[in-house]
């Protein structure tokens, strides 16, 4: 089989641990063999000996620290502790050419102090490598015990050191319930993340195996904003583009799934609490679902739910309600989980029509902020039901009949984004439109409005950001 130059040199780079060994241990030989020859005068190597062996010292310092380039540029390390043991290993590198070239030179004493000096540093080099791959603490480890990797929100029983941190101190009940952080979270950062953040390595001086130091970041500040997802730099390298040279986890490495990245992200928006517990109406499956006693009196399709002044109070979302929809393609994703607010997308299920929406839609109306029905079956008879949805901030009618219907939208209080591309819309949608004291924008691609039904929105709501691009179609929503 034939392999690329690549997979030779990165197979030279993974040689390293094992090449290191030799010219540490060539060094103790030679220092040895030199402290004998001061002792016994016979015993002494002769020049051409020394010699040889000084070269195959240097020699074998070269192929370890070829090896190590070759690490370097596989793996791509860039923090502190690397630079640390790249300059000590480069400078044993340096000595070890020393000590050659005093044999060459037959310079006793410098021979002997380039040994010496060689030794002392290659230790060094090798302490400061071996804690890049087992982590800082490693060597004195034994003497003051690390933090017990577990998740937090189970009791650390067997840590005996005293709590170094504000969460270990917290002694939890004998059986708590599940919490956010454990339940979820540290999930992705074992499924994904402790590999090269964990007990044995901290790639970029971060760990992230238990939820104190997930939140305690690096030396250079918090990798988690809690409750601000958006600046927080771990949420953020692990969303980005796959291409993208600082994403996180590194290309190569499995990557986590949409759904979990979303879920981080949720995650740290609402506080990123370690002690949280899972958020209300959350249907995933890891978890035993308590009903609340409440649950028969949801309300039915007979008897929409009042908006606004309900909805304050409206009660946890029942996941049970949502059983039926997701078991029919419905997307639902909680999309604030403090305020237990949801993102229903009926798209999947292409045969949705109105009877369908008002159906599933009605029980669900308080925990409503983003509802997509584009390129579904309805005809507009739903939207008297959406109107009254009191937290609905966007709504994505794209490809589909409502055009009509439109009026029922009007003042609605809250609705931030509109996306009608690609619906048959009459001049009677500016007056809608320019209705909506939230609406910050709103999507008209082949609308059927003419410019100058677009220019009179702008003139009554200059703020509003239109897009009514001619060649683009529905699938850009907003
Ligand atoms: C294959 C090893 C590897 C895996 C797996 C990995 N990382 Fe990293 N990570 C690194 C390296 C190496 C750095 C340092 C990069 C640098 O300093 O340029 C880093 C740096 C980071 C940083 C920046 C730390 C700082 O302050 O500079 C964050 C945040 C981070 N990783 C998060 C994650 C998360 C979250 C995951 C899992 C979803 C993950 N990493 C998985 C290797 C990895």
């Amino acid at each position: 089989m034939d392999y690329s130059e690549d997979v030779w040199l990165d197979f030279i780079g993974r040689l390293h641990p094992i090449l290191v060994h030799a010219p540490l241990g060539l060094l103790v030989a030679l220092v040895a063999f030199e402290l004998w020859g001061m002792l016994r005068k016979s015993a002494a190597p002769n020049q051409g000996q020394r010699r040889f062996l000084a070269f195959v010292l240097f020699a074998s310092a070269f192929a370890a620290a070829f090896a190590g380039w070759r690490l370097e540029e596989e793996n791509g390390y860039t923090w502190e502790g690397f630079w640390n043991h790249k300059y000590v290993a480069l400078t044993f590198l340096g000595l070890c050419g020393c000590a050659w070239i005093a044999a060459l030179a037959a310079w006793r004493s410098a021979y002997g102090w380039a040994l010496f000096l060689a030794l002392c540093v290659g230790g060094a080099a090798g302490h400061l490598g071996g804690a890049l791959t087992h982590g800082d603490d490693y060597l004195f480890e034994p003497f003051h015990p690390r933090e017990a990797s577990q998740p937090a929100g189970t009791p650390a029983t067997s840590d005996p050191a005293p709590a170094k941190d504000v969460t270990s101190e917290v002694v939890a009940p004998p059986a708590p319930p599940p919490t956010w952080y454990a339940a979820r979270i540290a999930p992705i950062f074992a499924a994904y993340c402790v590999g090269c953040h964990g007990p044995d390595k901290q790639k970029g001086d971060l760990a992230l195996h238990t939820g104190a130091l997930v939140l305690a970041g690096t030396e250079h500040g918090r990798v988690v904003e809690p409750g601000d997802a958006e600046n927080s730099l771990l949420f953020e390298l692990v969303s980005l583009p796959l291409d993208e040279d600082d994403h996180m986890p590194p290309p190569k490495k499995p990557q986590p799934s949409a759904a979990e990245v979303a879920e981080l992200g949720r995650w740290i928006a609402a506080g990123a609490s370690l002690d949280a517990p899972l958020p209300a109406g959350d249907v995933a499956p890891v978890r035993e679902v308590e009903a609340p006693p409440s649950a028969g009196d949801a309300p039915t399709n007979d008897a929409p739910p009042a908006p606004a002044e309900q909805a304050q109070a409206a009660p946890a979302l029942d996941p049970a309600l949502l059983a039926p929809l997701l078991a029919e393609q419905v997307h639902a994703e909680c999309l604030d989980p403090a305020a237990d607010l949801w993102w229903l997308d009926y798209r999947p299920r292409a045969a949705t029509d109105d009877a369908y929406v008002e159906r599933t839609l009605a029980p669900l109306a308080p925990h409503v902020v983003e509802l997509s029905l584009a390129r579904t079956q309805v005809a507009g008879a739903c939207l008297a039901l959406v109107a009254t949805l009191p937290h609905l901030e966007r709504l994505d009618l794209a490809q589909t009949r409502c055009g009509a219907a439109l009026d029922a939208l009007r003042d609605h209080p809250v609705l931030r984004s509109l996306n009608l591309a690609g619906v048959a819309l009459d001049a009677g949608a500016v007056d809608v439109l320019a209705s909506l004291p939230a609406l910050e924008r709103v999507y008209l691609w082949n609308t059927g409005l003419g410019e100058q039904d677009l220019a009179l929105l702008k003139e009554r709501r200059p703020a509003l950001r239109v897009d009514s691009g001619e060649v683009h179609t529905a699938a850009q929503d907003g």
